[in-house]
C-alpha cells in the first residue's frame, strides 16, 4: 500500500479513498473499514456523498437507488 492518501470521486457516487486513513467520529473514536464483500479486510475506504447511507459514513450503494449527480447545478460551471 502507498504513503499517498488517494481520494477518488466515483462518479454519480462515492469517494473512493486510497492509502493510509483513519476515520473517526466527532467525538475521535475510530470507527472501524467495513470488510469486502468477501469478508476480506478492505483496501479501501468508499464513503458516502450522496447522504443517503445507511451505514454512513460509509456507502452502501443507496445512490444507485436514489437518483445521486454529481453534476454541476444549472447555472453553475465547473471550477475544476
Ligand atoms: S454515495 Fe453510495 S450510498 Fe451514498
Amino acid at each position: 500500500m502507498s504513503d499517498v492518501t488517494r481520494i477518488t470521486p466515483k462518479p454519480n457516487g462515492p469517494l473512493i479513498v486510497e492509502g493510509p486513513v483513519k476515520i473517526v467520529t466527532q467525538d475521535g473514536r475510530e470507527l472501524p473499514v467495513p470488510p469486502r464483500k468477501d469478508g476480506r479486510p478492505a483496501e479501501v475506504v468508499v464513503l458516502c456523498r450522496c447522504g443517503g447511507s445507511a451505514t454512513k459514513p460509509f456507502c452502501d450503494g443507496t445512490h444507485k437507488r436514489n437518483g445521486f449527480s454529481d453534476a454541476a447545478p444549472a447555472g453553475l460551471a465547473p471550477t475544476v
